[in-house]
């Protein structure tokens, strides 16, 4: 989630750079940096903080304004880093280097076997100036490169050999003082655009950084590189395949510009949350399912003895620690307390050396969420912290942090922090489950599998995008609109309603459905809009019970069921005619049939449990139904998410809100 801008050719190359980094800054960053040939090196100015404390570091310089002489070809590279390896600083910011600062390299994304990598170098005499991945490519390129290697000389053919070595999502842009007037650029799962100018090209991974230049641009696929002169470029796949690519003219404005193309960046947040949950889940699930969280520390020892969890978080990381607390609960067999953040730290807590407190936070600065942290500090928990921003306060803090790499999240409204924070709680909970016995290795693998198979059954999810938008545009005719659910869709309805009302303004409650006639029901009258989530198996007949009731009082309901494949015995079922289907056509639903094939599973049926689509069930009963891909029930309220989200922000788009800049809210609330 990183900005990244080449250039070759004759302007100033800070003239380009600069602005081309300013215009990613909205993505969010914490440290930045540029490098230029000049004399027989790359010359590299790098900064912790924001781009003015970079411009600062580089007056005087002699890289800054020096316009290029006439005729001469300049080459550079800049970059603004969100820290994902190593925290924000001046040694990790980019570019990185070899050792003797001819080659330099700008990245994003990450370099998985790193480690390995690294230590293998470092037997060949490498050293290492930063905690970061990044290094490890100009190292290795340099291998193959420098003198004496098997592509020496040669930028783009030694690109290409160490890209056989590299495993991991990264794109990355590399320059040699040795080749000047050449760019080596490469896309493997992380964008990164080509753009086309009159006797120059550059290179950016977010089509605004170069509008001001070019709006003729390539987009690079993953597995292909390029390798840029002013005059010609080249396009393979890693192998040397040549590719041909028609370039694209790029008509969006500024601000479309900024936003990736969608009117806002909730919207573009949302649909980014196919890509981030791979970066959440990479690395920790291996291919075969095993999880692997050992970066926690909490492995081998601590996950074992901890008797109960605390979680603690606020707004939309609240509702996240909800779900984690069944997860835990049911996979681990903890008992879990999830409270509000603000509540936790005035109610004395008790919590002690047994207790491993996971405080989640989008921002990692929540006053409420910090103080909670440092409370259960001092009565001698362990604290767990889930964020997303790397080196923020809680980060810095907590005894052990696992981040959520869902990038930068710039609307106010919580979309993929929220389902990535589930996704984290869902690894933490498995590999605590095995650390304890409480799944074997076949339940917890077979889960783990599962959760691979959750970004491409996002993407699925966002198909529901024109349906649900008409579901909006009705609801946002109405003042109060309810929210039920049982179980893991009561937790899923709590988030619903906090993003409807939070950027839509409509008063929105959540109710678990069984707790309707204690008292809610007598809001439910005539034309009412009630959204009631069933995706849960075992509740559904329970929960079609409640629909009834309140459409017996005149409610208009929004269904929100799960359609395509479900799993019996291991065996995947379902795509509309299976035992959803079979279910509904002979009167049982598919909680019936799933719960008899779950009953009697040994030790944790909650990991055994089978499940059907739910949608064929609620066919006949609701008329509008918003269908969600099914997954495990446990871990359906991430992708329930999706279309909720959908909902509040046409909702709010159809009303005329300032769906980014809620009003009365913040991003981050640093403060009581
Ligand atoms: C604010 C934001 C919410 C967020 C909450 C917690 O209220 O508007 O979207 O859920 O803070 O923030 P955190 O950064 O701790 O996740």
């Amino acid at each position: 989630m990183c900005g990244i801008v080449g250039y070759v050719g004759p302007r100033a190359p800070l003239d380009v750079l600069i602005p081309g980094l300013r215009r990613l800054e909205y993505r969010g960053y914490d440290s930045a940096g540029v490098g230029v040939v000049v004399d027989g090196r790359v010359a590299v100015v790098k900064k912790e903080g924001p781009l003015q404390r970079l411009e600062a570091a580089l007056e005087g310089s002699g890289l800054d304004g020096a316009p290029a002489a006439a005729g001469a070809v300049c080459t550079g590279l800049g970059h603004t880093r969100w820290a994902t390896h190593g925290r924000p600083s001046d040694e990790n910011a980019h570019p990185h280097t070899n050792e003797d600062g001819t080659l330099a390299v700008v990245h994003n994304g990450i370099i998985e076997n790193d480690a390995e990598l690294r230590r293998e170098l470092e037997v060949r005499g490498h050293v290492f100036r930063s905690e970061t991945d990044t290094e490890v490519v100009a190292h290795l390129v340099e291998e193959f490169y420098g003198p004496g290697g098997a592509a020496e000389g040669d930028l783009a053919a030694a690109v290409r050999l160490a890209l056989r070595r590299l495993k991991g999502a990264y794109a990355f842009v590399i320059i040699s003082a040795r080749e000047p007037g050449r760019i080596v650029v490469v896309r493997q799962s992380s964008p990164l655009i080509i753009g086309l100018g009159e006797g120059e090209a550059f290179a950016a991974s977010g089509i605004p950084a170069l509008l001001p230049y070019t709006r003729r641009m390539i987009a690079l696929n993953d597995g292909e590189m390029a390798d840029l002169r002013p005059d010609r470029v080249v396009i393979t796949t890693f192998d040397g395949t040549p590719v041909r690519h028609e370039p694209f003219t790029v008509d969006w404005n500024e601000e479309q510009a900024e936003k990736g193309g969608f009117p806002h960046f909730m919207l573009k947040e949302i649909h980014e949350q196919p890509e981030v949950w791979r970066q959440t889940l990479r690395r920790r699930l291996l291919e075969d399912g095993t999880v692997d969280v050992t970066e926690t520390g909490l492995m081998g020892g601590p996950a074992a003895v901890v008797r109960r969890i605390a979680i603690a978080a606020c707004g939309t990381a609240y509702h996240a620690g909800l779900v984690g607390k069944t997860l835990f609960e049911r996979w681990a067999r903890i008992p879990v307390d999830a409270d509000l953040a603000s509540e936790f730290r005035y109610r004395d807590p008790l919590v002690g050396p047994d207790t491993l407190t996971i405080v989640i936070s989008q921002s990692g600065e929540t006053a409420d969420t910090l103080a909670a942290m440092r409370a259960a500090k001092e009565r001698g928990s362990r604290t767990l912290a889930i964020v997303n921003v790397v080196g923020s306060t809680i980060a810095r803090e907590a005894d052990a942090v696992f981040y959520t790499h869902a990038g930068p999240e710039i609307a106010v409204a919580s979309t993929k922090a929220y389902t990535t924070q589930i996704l984290a709680l869902a690894l933490l909970a498995l590999a605590f489950a095995r650390e304890r016995g409480t799944l074997d290795g076949a339940q917890a693998r077979a889960l783990g599998r599962e959760l691979q198979r959750l970004p491409v059954l996002a993407e699925a999810a966002l198909a529901a995008e024109p349906a649900v938008r008409a579901h909006a545009r009705r609801l946002a005719q109405h003042e109060d609109v309810f929210f039920i659910g049982r179980g893991l869709d009561y937790a899923a309805a709590m988030e619903a309603q906090l993003k409807l009302k939070e950027i839509s303004y409509i008063h929105a409650e959540a109710y678990a459905a069984g707790e309707l006639k204690h008292g809610t029901l007598a809001l439910v009258t005539d034309g009412v809009p009630v959204v009631a989530i069933a995706t849960q198996p075992p509740l559904l007949d329970k929960t079609i019970s409640n629909i009834r009731e309140v459409q017996a009082r005149g409610a208009w309901v929004i269904g929100v069921a799960t359609s395509g494949e479900g799993r019996v015995g291991g065996v995947p079922v379902g795509g509309g005619a299976g035992v959803g289907a079979a279910a509904a056509a002979s009167g049982k639903t598919a909680a019936a049939v799933a719960g008899t094939a779950a009953s009697g599973a040994a030790v944790n049926a909650a990991a055994e449990a089978d499940w059907a689509p739910t949608a064929p069930a609620l066919s006949g009963v609701v008329e509008d139904v918003i269908a969600v891909p099914a997954t495990h029930p446990f871990l359906q309220p991430v992708l329930t998410a999706i279309p909720l989200q959908l909902l509040a922000y046409y909702a709010a788009v159809e009303r005329g809100h300032n769906v980014d800049k809620p009003r009365n809210l913040a991003k981050s609330v640093t403060v009581e």
